[in-house]
């Protein structure tokens, strides 16, 4: 055999299933560039059913026997067995998965399995596998997230009326409740899975019998093979059912929102862990020490939770500049489509489940949620609506009296609450003791009772009708 970059002969390393017309052997370069074993190896299961739902549908049109049908049949499962035992040789020299698996089945039952790429490519093979496989893991992220939301939920539900600040351009904006913050997410995560459903809606539909790009002449039933698959019906072009990686995109563009939300979530717990909010302490469970700082204890799973956007919006990226451009109908550039998902599929389970981990195990500080939403007068605007509901002012006028106030109470260094009621009076002379009340943050998120506001008695509703739409959903 030459070095490196050079060509092998033709006796032992022309490449058994495709080498008819070739006279030498592939360089090692061309080798190493054209492999995909290594990875596509991870859709070896997919690779089997369709290819039993197959040889089950050339039988029963008549294009291979009966006979030699059962014993690919019996075959394919002998080769799944190898693979699930760990037992099965996965070999560079055979490319692909769908070589591979073709390869050891002639080994395991000789002259019939050379029938069964009859009317198939794999082309449509491995769109088919790849959709397979993806519907699969669409399901397992599926569940993942509704697990992360019951979580998030449970969390919310024990802190219903635990009062924080809630922000915006994160300065104290006005006081909310630790619960209906937590909400907040449970909705994102909600449309997420949305997502994620449409995505395998769509993707639903069979590759399967577009051969190569064309079709093919023998009488295949598309339909039967599709249905064998759980898919709902073949794709009707078939130049389309082999160039199309719209599903790989959309799921890796539904994976980089849910991603991002992740990110978000990840990153305020990184804040409330701090020590100028400590809203929350997370265990040894989800933190780590540091090697030279005795005290430290860092939120190093929600770091890498918010990290791993990076690798999912990356994939998106990837596959879709990979795919810009192609001509109809498949390209090898096509092969370089399974990497991202696999990779992106990969970041986001853990991420998800790394999120379950600590919404379960995080310790809310309901004191230093409290003593926060009291920082930066959060009830201002609480002051202004009671001039308006009390005293018919104009909001316009009821904010300028509210921010006056705060002026006095900046300068002296103290909240809305601290100020006497002669120095109030001294800003607006109509105002009685009633404010003080107003002047609560537990007032002040109670009274948000709108649909969808923060008082307490709303987030425990929406607890309760959240909790009841995912206990309604089918398994
Ligand atoms: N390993 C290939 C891929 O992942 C399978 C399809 C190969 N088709 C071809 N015409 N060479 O895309």
């Amino acid at each position: 055999m030459s070095g490196s970059g050079g060509t092998r002969e033709k006796s032992e390393n022309a490449n058994a299933m495709w080498g008819g017309r070739f006279e030498g052997g592939a360089s090692d370069i061309m080798a190493a560039i054209n492999v995909s074993i290594g990875f596509d190896k991870r859709m070896a299961a997919q690779d089997i059913h369709g290819s039993k739902a197959h040889v089950a549908m050339l039988a029963a049109q008549g294009i291979v026997s009966a006979a030699d049908a059962a014993e690919i049949a019996r075959g394919l499962d002998l080769v799944l067995g190898e693979i699930e035992a760990g037992t099965f040789v996965f070999k560079d020299v055979l490319e692909d998965i769908h070589m591979n698996v073709e390869s050891r089945l002639a080994e395991l039952i000789g002259a019939p399995a050379g029938r069964l790429h009859t009317g198939r490519s794999r082309n449509d093979q491995v769109a088919t596998d790849f959709r397979l496989w993806l519907r699969d893991e669409i399901d397992v992220v599926l569940a993942a997230l509704k697990d992360l939301q019951f979580a998030l939920i449970e969390r919310a539900d024990a802190a219903s009326d635990y009062i924080m600040p809630g922000f915006t351009h994160l300065q104290n904006a006005q006081p909310v409740t630790f619960g209906h913050h937590l909400m907040a997410y449970v909705e994102m995560l909600e449309r997420d899975r949305g997502r994620f459903r449409d995505c395998r809606a769509r993707l639903n539909e069979s590759p399967l019998g577009a051969a190569a790009l064309a079709g093919t002449p023998y009488p295949i039933d598309r339909t039967m093979t599709a249905a064998a698959l759980g898919f709902d019906r073949p794709m009707n072009n078939s130049l389309d059912a082999v160039s199309a990686r719209d599903f790989a995109l959309e799921f890796l563009a539904a994976a980089s929102i849910n991603a991002m939300h992740l990110s978000r979530l990840a990153d305020e717990i990184v804040l409330w862990m701090s020590a100028q909010f400590r809203f929350i302490k997370l265990s040894d469970a989800f933190t780590t020490g540091s090697s030279i700082m005795p005290q430290k204890r860092n939120p190093d799973a929600a770091e890498l939770v918010r990290a791993k956007i990076g690798r999912v919006a990356g994939s998106f990226t990837s596959l879709l500049t990979m795919m810009k451009g192609l001509p109809l109908a498949y390209s090898k550039d096509m092969q370089e489509d399974k990497e991202p998902v696999f990779l992106a599929v990969d970041a986001l389970m853990l991420a998800i489940a790394a999120m379950a981990g600590m919404a379960r195990d995080m310790q809310p500080n309901r004191q230093a949620m409290l003593a926060a939403a009291k920082l930066g007068f959060t009830t201002a605007t609480d002051v202004a609506d009671w001039l308006v509901r009390e005293h018919g002012k104009a909001f316009r006028e009821a904010h300028h009296i509210a921010g006056a106030l705060v002026g006095v109470a900046e300068k002296r260094g103290c909240g809305l609450e601290d100020l006497s009621l002669a120095e109030m009076q001294s800003v607006a002379p109509e105002i009685d003791e009633r404010v003080y009340a107003v002047l609560k943050v537990e007032a002040s998120a109670a009274a948000r009772t709108s649909f969808g506001g923060t008082a307490p008695a709303r987030v425990a509703a929406a607890v309760k009708a959240a909790k009841a739409r995912l206990l309604a959903e089918e398994a």
